[in-house]
């Protein structure tokens, strides 16, 4: 059974925890594949609100496994915390129910403080990171010198190893940045706390989910962020530190290519965008205020107010070509029910030129001008439609249109946040 691999089609917060959880009700395991606790994914189920960092999705369907694979960022206390927090709510994972991959690095204190003190230091030129120590921890990892993997934690010599890596950590924080050093006894006392909880939860994940594969098991890649948050691809330096494309759903678990079958790129009926960069389409008026208001547009990680937008096809293209994406699932398009007229960004203007390919140089970027086409919206409620027919015309319209522009078909629509407010195509 080939495997399908969800991920955002644009910057985050398109809305993935909720395709996610309706689609792991056919799924026997649910993986996570990059970043870390920087995301934020809300769930709504039977009138509850879920919020989950780390963890998968998935967990909530308790006939699903989940996994945390080698491309993880791990922050052990983020992690005990929402297990802590499950339970409490009678949803105990145990580690049947979770595999961790050994391989995953490990997000310290440090690399927090590390990441704090670097937006300090960039003023008004900072990322606008989650703070979550992103950053600093995929740093490590590439540098190869003090990081630690999940399969270190559980090792004789952590302590020593702990020692000299908030040794090395301290040394930037307080040479480079002037920020206040870690209690080094500290860290190594709190980290160890965490290493032997670990333990029954860390596995060859690699292994585990080829064998799921080879065994006919449905097999799901949930993605964070989105694809211009990917460090490759995405608006750099305004993105995160992995590979949130589809490829890395490959090299953060040690699954090839050959195995997945289904790409589906969630995007918003509209754009939105956290922390800083680019954004071609942003609305600073009172339509992007309206917009903000109307989707309740605010972190789920930070709580800080989204940058609104109209629908950019030119990024639905680009996320179509770089993912290799098999299906969209249009998301919130509840959100425009009321909004009279709408705006669609067909291609941009640079000086004469029209470019109608998304351009990878932030220089050309930031003299596009969108091209929008302009449609009418439909002024009426489709939070109660089942099927694309219930729909009212301005509406399929409108997703039709999107599909023409993107190149990719909707074969999924999301018309609130109950799972069953969901169009299949
Ligand atoms: P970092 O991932 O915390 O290093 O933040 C880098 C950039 O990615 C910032 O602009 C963040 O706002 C953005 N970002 C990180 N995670 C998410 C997410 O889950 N949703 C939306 N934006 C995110």
């Amino acid at each position: 059974m080939p495997a399908t691999v969800v991920l955002g089609a644009q910057w985050g917060d398109e809305g993935k925890a909720k395709i996610v959880d309706y689609l792991a009700a056919g799924a026997d395991v649910v993986v996570r594949f990059q970043g870390g606790a920087n995301a934020g994914h809300t769930v709504e189920v039977g009138g509850e609100t879920w919020i989950f960092h780390l963890l998968p999705v998935g967990v909530l369907n308790d006939h699903a496994v989940c996994v945390i694979g080698n491309g993880v960022v791990l922050d052990p206390e983020s992690l005990f915390s929402e297990l802590d927090e499950l339970a409490g709510r009678g949803i105990p994972v145990p580690p049947e129910r979770l595999r961790v991959s050994g391989c995953a690095h490990v997000v310290l204190p440090y690399h927090k403080a590390l990441d704090r003190a670097s937006e300090e230091s960039l003023g008004s030129g900072a990322l606008g990171t989650t703070a979550r120590g992103i950053g600093p921890a995929y740093r490590d990892k590439v540098a190869r010198s003090h990081a630690l993997r999940v399969m270190d934690l559980l090792d004789a010599d952590l302590r020593d190893r702990l020692r000299s890596a908030v040794r090395a950590a301290n040394d930037m924080l307080t040479s480079i940045y002037g920020a206040t050093p870690l209690d080094v006894e500290e860290v190594v006392r709190q980290t160890q706390g965490f290493s032997e909880r670990l333990r029954p939860y860390v596995d060859d994940t690699s292994v585990y989910l080829n064998k799921a594969l080879d065994d006919g098991r449905r097999v799901l890649f949930e993605g964070a962020q989105g694809t211009l948050l990917d460090i490759d691809h995405g608006t750099y330096p305004y993105v995160t530190s992995s590979n949130t494309t589809a490829g890395g759903a490959c090299t953060g678990t040690g699954v090839g290519p050959t195995r997945i079958g289904e790409i589906i790129g969630v995007t918003k009926a509209y754009m939105t965008r956290v922390g800083n960069g680019p954004f071609p389409t942003e609305l600073l008026d009172d339509e992007g205020e309206r917009i903000r208001e109307l989707g309740q547009e605010y972190g789920a990680t930070t709580g800080r107010a989204r940058r609104c937008g109209w629908f950019d096809a030119t990024i639905a293209r680009m996320a179509g070509r770089v993912n290799g994406l098999t299906g969209l699932a249009l998301t919130r398009l509840d959100i425009l029910d009321p909004v009279e007229r709408l705006k669609l960004c067909t291609a941009y203007r640079h000086g004469d030129l029209l470019l109608e390919e998304f351009p990878a140089d932030p220089r050309i970027l930031d003299k596009c001008e969108p091209v929008y086409e302009e449609v009418d919206g439909w002024c009426a409620p489709t939070t109660g439609a089942r099927s694309f027919a219930d729909l009212p015309a301005g509406a399929r319209a409108y997703v039709r249109r999107i599909e023409e522009l993107s190149g990719t078909p909707v074969s999924l629509i999301s018309v609130g946040p109950d799972r069953d407010a969901t169009i299949r195509l």
